[in-house]
């Protein structure tokens, strides 16, 4: 038999056994070693003859695994790994695809959210008031008059489109490369075939701001895309339109934001994601009115290790197989 493969799976939280037993079914070549630590200084010494890693925010470096070929990440956005010299050495590839269903419904909900105002509806029950001008305070904005417009298209921006349509929203979007076909990883049943009613380049961008009444981050954190939403983006957005970020806090300039959201130019905004993490404690998001944050949970589901692994797994398969992997990372690119 070829030589063995020695896979290990570092993760923070357990991973459930008939989960380890499908990794270790792929292949009699396999070795899955399963490692739960907090960092990886807690890991200990585990690194010989590793050549396949799992792993979530941690990368070794060349010296400590020299073995290693290839980084399978636990999620889908790789920027904390990139700078990393063991990928002059190991493929890394990312688990894009999988967080299309949780993360279209977290989008869905924060844009009903804020058409049906949920965050003053909340305020107003905590003062137990029941205010005279409720008509005027509560008065919707039904989403089949509204335009989204979706910043990264990939898995999870066709799903916000799917959803979206069903609500009768019309549905712009913007893509680095807006005449080539998405490569990416998707889970079956969700067509790569949903199409924006307009495909803007990212030169484009304030041109599709302009249209919007709410605007979805979806695109990776890269040297390119890093600030991408500062003050003159934030400028160009309607009056009153609602930014929702679940990509990365690096896409936006965060002090622009806060400045829009103080001024009220910017009617709101759904935050997953913050430049520092956890987000500080002084940050004035926290409590302003027109701000409703998560503290990046919008990507978790009950299903997260049966799809992630199940992609790794996959991914294994092909591996042992000799074939191209899915998902694989252009360095360049950064994605
Ligand atoms: C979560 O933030 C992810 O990138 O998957």
């Amino acid at each position: 038999m070829p030589d063995p493969i020695s896979v290990l799976v570092f993760t923070q939280t357990p991973i459930s056994e008939p989960l380890i037993k499908r990794l270790r079914a792929v292949s009699p070549r396999l070795r899955v070693e399963v490692r739960v630590a907090p960092s990886l200084d807690e890991l200990g010494d585990v690194w010989r003859g590793v050549e396949v890693l799992y792993t979530s925010w941690f990368a070794p470096t060349p010296q400590m695994a020299p073995d290693l070929r290839w980084v399978q990440g636990q999620f889908a956005g790789v920027d904390h790994f990139l700078g990393n010299p063991v990928l002059q050495q190991a493929v890394l590839t990312t688990t894009s695809g999988i967080h299309a269903p949780n993360l279209g419904e977290y989008v869905l909900m924060m844009m009903l959210a804020f058409g049906h105002r949920l965050p003053r509806l909340l305020q107003y029950q905590q003062k137990s008031e029941w205010p005279q001008d409720r008509y005027r305070l509560f008065a919707p904005a039904e989403l089949c008059d509204c335009t989204v417009g979706i910043v990264g298209y990939g898995s999870i921006g066709r799903q916000v489109a799917r959803l979206a349509r069903a609500f009768g929203m019309r549905v712009l979007a913007t893509k680095r490369n807006i005449a080539g076909a998405d490569a990416g990883w998707h889970l079956p049943g969700l067509s790569v075939a949903e199409q924006p009613d307009r495909l803007y380049p990212p030169a484009e961008l304030k041109a599709m701001l302009a249209e919007c009444d709410y605007v979805v981050l979806l695109a990776p954190l890269t040297p390119e895309t890093e600030k991408m939403i500062g003050a003159a983006e934030l400028a160009a957005m309607k009056p009153g339109a609602v930014l929702i970020n679940v990509a990365r806090g690096g896409l936006v300039d965060e002090p622009a934001l806060i400045e829009a959201l103080r001024a009220g130019t910017l009617g709101g905004a759904a935050l997953d994601v913050f430049t520092r993490e956890p987000l500080p404690a002084d940050s004035p998001l926290w409590t302003l009115p027109n701000v409703v944050l998560s503290p990046h949970v919008g990507g978790i589901t009950p299903h997260y290790d049966e799809r992630a692994l199940g992609l790794f797994a996959e991914n294994l398969r092909r591996y042992v197989a000799g074939e191209p992997l899915l998902n694989v990372v252009d360095l360049k690119k950064g994605y």
